[in-house]
């Protein structure tokens, strides 16, 4: 696992490879399979036509997608998790956007600035009720802005969350 004192240090080295968005995510999903079984909640899979192949670090897509999935999991009970993906062609290049939706306890609006934050949870409670260090997210969205794009959040208390990875489709390895 990529910690952050790696990626404060910029000691992190962005391992550029080319691969096929689809397989990516069908593979993630796989391993994310087991997640969802702790807390009876059902996982689906919805990628958009032609998403075609990328150009960025595998790995650490993969940790951050992980990270998020894991979170979808660990805060919703009994319900569904929807893993999709989709490409936008923009002016300076495609960009790719993975979601991570789910139907779970969701996240107070005041409490949305917290959770990028290293060691904070949306509430103080969290701690007790579902355990962690807080730090998955703020990982997760350094680690997207070293690939060049970012996570943002949707949320309503007891409704759910979608938690959103942009990213450009190919970064230059260099
Ligand atoms: N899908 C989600 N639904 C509701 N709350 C969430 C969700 N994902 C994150 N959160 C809130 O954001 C906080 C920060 O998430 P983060 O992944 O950084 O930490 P954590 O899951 O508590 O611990 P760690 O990931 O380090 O084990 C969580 O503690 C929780 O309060
Ligand atoms: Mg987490």
């Amino acid at each position: 696992m990529l910690d952050l004192s790696h990626i404060e240090s910029n000691t992190v080295e962005l391992s550029v490879e080319t691969f096929s968005l689809e397989t990516f995510i069908r593979n993630v999903a796989s391993t994310a399979g087991p997640l969802m079984n702790d807390n009876g909640n059902r996982l689906v899979v919805k990628s958009s036509a032609q998403l075609s192949e990328i150009s960025t670090d595998p790995t650490k897509l993969r940790q951050v997608v992980l990270n998020l999935l894991s979170n979808a999991a660990k805060f919703t009970r009994k319900g569904t998790i929807t893993l999709s993906a989709s490409r936008e062609a923009r002016p300076g290049g495609d960009w790719i956007e993975i979601v991570v939706e789910d139907t779970g306890i969701g996240i107070d609006k005041a409490d949305i600035g917290k959770l990028f934050q290293e060691f904070r949870q949306a509430t103080a409670n969290t701690y007790n009720k579902y355990g962690g260090t807080g730090l998955g997210l703020a990982v997760s969205q350094k680690l997207c802005a070293l690939m060049g794009g970012g996570i943002s959040v949707d949320s309503e208390p007891g409704r759910g969350s979608a938690f959103s990875v942009r990213l450009p489709a190919a970064l230059n390895a260099e």
